[in-house]
């Protein structure tokens, strides 16, 4: 069997659920590592066991890589993105694709004149649950939607944000609790609800030492007529499970920490809600999540590069949860509504 050979740039926290992701995938080998100082790649070195480059383009000489995976902070993503793609590796990014558009607009360019395929990583798109109120949606099961709401309101002790110097950061994080941790769960809500119109939104630093917010909340227009609104923070002890509300005519479904713990349609038998997912809620601890969901969306891209098929998060979709949180942005420094869709010089 061909096996899909792949190498990570970065070797921080996680990178090690992308390791163990990999080594559980039958077609699947990771060949190499790239951290950004020689000190820390000699760590991954004798960690991982496997070549290690301390330079994105040694690291992209090797002759074995098919598929580069970028780790790196989410304001570095680009720079090694646009070097991997013109070397004609496919690209897996973790979320967010960039921290604002121009960015993201110059890797999505990059990655189509090259030809080779992005794919964005947010998990959470593969539990079973969040499939299962998907096909519901999609079925029209739960009748026309009228509000969509998600809320991660999270806890993170201050070491979290000593010991990785970028998070919290306009230029390593692109901001806060939104860029950083939200932006999972509004990429569900955007999946299920569709386009955003127009945002109300209010952002605040009132807990950590960052620049970028540990707290906000929006009100949404969509673009089908449905209200919702969305909440986020760092800074709300001792962080709660995230929450993704939706409400349709004929009935109502809540995920919770990616599994449903609400579930009722008029008219219909109720149906036991039997979850098979375990995917863990990063709502205290970003690294109690496992790596489950992370294999299932590598499973998705293998088959997709093998088979020449569509990725499911693609570049243009994980553009929308940053065009968001862009917009949220810009209506909390306005202070008034934004209409999308929003450019980063708007
Ligand atoms: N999908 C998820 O659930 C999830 C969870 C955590 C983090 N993330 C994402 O993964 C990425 C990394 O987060 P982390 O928590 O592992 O961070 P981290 O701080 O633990 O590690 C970041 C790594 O990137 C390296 N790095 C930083 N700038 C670099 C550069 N310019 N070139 C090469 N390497 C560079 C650092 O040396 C470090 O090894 C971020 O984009 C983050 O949003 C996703």
């Amino acid at each position: 069997m061909r096996k899909f050979k792949i190498g990570i740039i970065g070797t921080g926290a996680i990178t090690g659920k992308h390791a163990d992701a990999i080594n559980e995938i039958e077609n699947a080998e990771l060949v190499a590592l790239c951290s950004s100082s020689p000190e820390r790649a000699k760590a991954a070195q004798d960690k991982f066991g496997i070549d290690t480059y301390s330079d994105v383009s040694a690291f992209l000489t090797h002759p074995e890589l098919d598929i580069v995976c970028i780790c790196t902070a989410s304001g570095h993503h680009m720079e090694a993105g646009l070097l991997a793609a013109k070397a004609g590796k496919h690209l897996l990014i973790e979320k967010p694709i960039e921290i604002n558009l121009t960015r993201a607009d110059r890797l999505i360019s990059a990655c189509e004149e090259n030809g080779v395929k992005l794919g964005v990583i947010f998990q959470n798109r593969f539990s079973a649950d969040y499939l299962k109120l998907k096909a519901a949606v999609q079925e029209g099961r739960f009748g026309k939607l009228l509000m969509g709401n998600a809320h991660v309101n999270w806890y993170r002790v201050p070491e979290y944000y000593s010991s990785s110097p970028w998070k919290g950061t306009l230029e390593g994080d692109g901001g806060g609790a939104f860029m950083n941790q939200g932006i999972h769960t509004f990429d569900l809500l955007l999946d299920i609800m569709g386009d955003v119109k127009s945002v109300f939104a209010k952002v605040k630093t009132s807990l950590h030492p960052i620049e970028g917010e540990d707290l906000g909340a929006a009100l949404m227009t969509f673009e089908n007529k449905a209200l919702g609104n969305i909440t986020a923070s760092t800074a709300l002890y001792p962080g709660l499970p995230e929450r993704l509300e939706i409400f349709g005519k004929c009935g109502s479904a809540v995920l919770e920490a990616g599994k449903l713990i609400q579930w009722s349609i008029q008219g219909e038998e109720p149906e036991p809600i039997v979850t098979d997912t375990n995917a863990g809620s990063g709502a205290a601890d970003p690294m109690a999540i496992g790596h489950a969901l992370h294999k299932a969306q590598w499973k998705h891209y293998l088959n997709a590069l093998k088979n020449d098929e569509p990725v499911l998060v693609e570049g243009n979709m994980a553009r929308k949860s940053v065009e968001l949180i862009r917009a949220i942005y810009k209506s909390s420094e306005l202070e008034r509504e934004v209409e999308l869709p929003f450019l980063d010089h708007a």
